[in-house]
């Protein structure tokens, strides 16, 4: 490790744009007015960390432009960001339907999303998936050209943008390239599922720095590296990879979130009118204790397990039936894919199932929404919940555990979190849970529910003392201070 000053400028590249700008209503020809365009900032947790970096450093920010209106607003692609204020320059990378359903729909989350997460049976290699993939990589890595200097240094984000790395070193040999791999890193065992193994890790071996969130990533990144490309020479110990006349150095750096503003969101919530406006038809009752569940509507964050533990829990304890209510706050996602369809059907038709075998005249058993809150409500909504749930079967990190306690400003709030999240690895207080155990689940939740007030006050406080050690601030400043001397 070496410690190094932020890059002064720095180009960020990932699939996902920190702004984007849609028609208000409808395309216009000719100049644009203000009122002719609406731009709305992305929430993710990518997002959320790196946009305060660049506004505080400059540099430029290449993105899929997948706003109706980017490239119209745009000069030459480019447009200055935040809106009003112009403090980094954003690239936008316009792509064809064909372009965005073999790269994004395709090869990015129908065969690398369920290898990292390590359900190959959902994997589905179509040949025009790797075509895609590349071609857009390419794309980006053209984009990333357009915009830097011989010695700049660029970061590149996740799995859509394996690729790349490998093109901008051919053009860019004195740059520093980073990557962060967002999603968890396969075992080697799973990893040999991978039709382009050896391509993906060529990509990224391009790169100086690779973070993952935690060292067993990093681990088992390593070990694909020692058995897929013969040619790599890796030193475990040192975390490092010798390949192709250069080195990249392999770490551990868990993201976290940018805790002062969840604790002052929470904190400015006005609960009773979160519960009202969120919850007002379903659940009426304004003391009902309140379980939550927050996340897209991914097959990787086992919401059919929580729905069917709820279910074993409210069967094997009729005196929690009128308990609590559990809500599940659901976004849609990916849904140009069929699986992630049927998953939001299985979803809806499993609470709708629980519904029907235990509501009465005055409890619906689960609340579901598939409502944007913004994110003062969503804080508030951590804050009215008494336990949240977050049983994915993987995870790279899960930032909702690190919200959830974050917001909890009353010292209220105990959290089930699967074993197999990231967040597992870097929080403590936490009650865990082995995702696919549905009685474990329930009993999970039922000690939660029923924790004695020392307990669920020194968990939480444990809970916001790990997460308040991994500010996204943090996050950032580490990265950087790794790398080539
Ligand atoms: O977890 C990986 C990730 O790419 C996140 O960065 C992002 O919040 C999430 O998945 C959303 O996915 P998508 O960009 O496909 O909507």
């Amino acid at each position: 490790m070496r410690a190094e000053a932020l890059p002064d400028s720095l180009v960020v590249v990932s699939n996902r744009q920190p702004y984007s700008h849609e028609w208000a209503s409808g395309p216009v020809d000719g100049p644009i007015e203000d009122d002719d365009v609406t731009v709305s900032e992305a929430t993710g947790g990518v997002t959320s960390a790196l946009d305060p970096l660049m506004r505080a450093r400059g540099g430029t920010w290449v993105a899929w432009a997948s706003g109706g209106a980017d490239m119209a607003v745009a000069e030459d692609g480019v447009v200055e960001v935040p809106p009003g204020e112009g403090s980094y320059r954003l690239k936008r990378v316009p792509l064809s339907d064909e372009a965005i359903d073999g790269y994004y729909h395709g090869y990015a989350n129908q065969v690398l999303w369920p290898l990292c997460h390590e359900d190959t049976g959902r994997m589905w290699g179509d040949p025009t998936f790797w075509e895609q993939y590349r071609a857009v990589n390419d794309r980006f890595a053209d984009a990333v050209r357009s915009v830097t200097d011989a010695d700049d240094f660029v970061w590149f984000q996740d799995y859509h943008l394996a690729l790349a790395p490998r093109v901008v070193r051919r053009a860019r040999p004195g740059a520093t390239l980073h990557h962060f791999w967002h999603i968890p890193w396969p075992a080697p065992s799973v990893f040999d599922h991978c039709p382009h193994a050896r391509q993906i890790l060529d990509g990224l071996l391009a790169c100086d720095v690779i973070g993952f969130h935690t060292t067993v990533f990093v681990a088992r990144f390593l070990r694909c590296v020692e058995s897929t490309l013969p040619d790599a020479t890796v030193d475990e110990d040192a975390g490092v990879v010798h390949y192709d006349g250069a080195s990249t150095h392999v770490v551990a750096n868990p993201l976290g979130i940018d805790v002062e503003g969840v604790r002052q969101r929470a904190t400015a919530a006005d609960t009773a009118a979160v519960r009202r406006r969120v919850l007002g038809e379903t659940v009426p009752d304004p003391s009902i204790p309140i379980v939550l569940g927050v996340e897209r509507l991914d097959y990787s964050k086992g919401i059919p397990e929580r729905i069917a533990a709820l279910d074993h829990l409210w069967e094997r304890r009729p005196d929690l039936r009128g308990a609590f209510t559990y809500v599940q706050k659901a976004s849609r996602t990916r849904e140009g894919i069929a699986t992630y369809r049927r998953y939001r059907q299985d979803v809806v038709a499993e609470i709708q199932r629980v519904n029907d075998l235990y509501a009465t005249d005055d409890w619906q058993p689960i609340a579901y929404t598939e409502r944007k809150l913004s994110t003062e409500t969503l804080d508030g909504l951590y804050r009215v919940a008494d336990v949240a749930l977050v049983t994915p079967h993987r995870d790279g990190m899960n930032l909702v555990a690190h919200e959830y306690p974050t917001a909890c400003v009353d010292g209220d709030g105990a959290l089930v979190l699967s074993e197999l999240a990231g967040a597992a690895t870097q929080l403590d207080g936490a009650l865990t849970v082995n995702p696919h155990d549905i009685a474990g689940i329930a009993d999970a939740l039922e000690r939660a529910l029923e924790l004695d007030d020392d307990e669920r006050r020194d968990r939480l406080e444990r809970l916001q003392e790990s997460v308040a050690a991994l500010d996204s601030r943090h996050w950032v400043e580490r990265q950087f201070a790794t790398g080539p001397d």
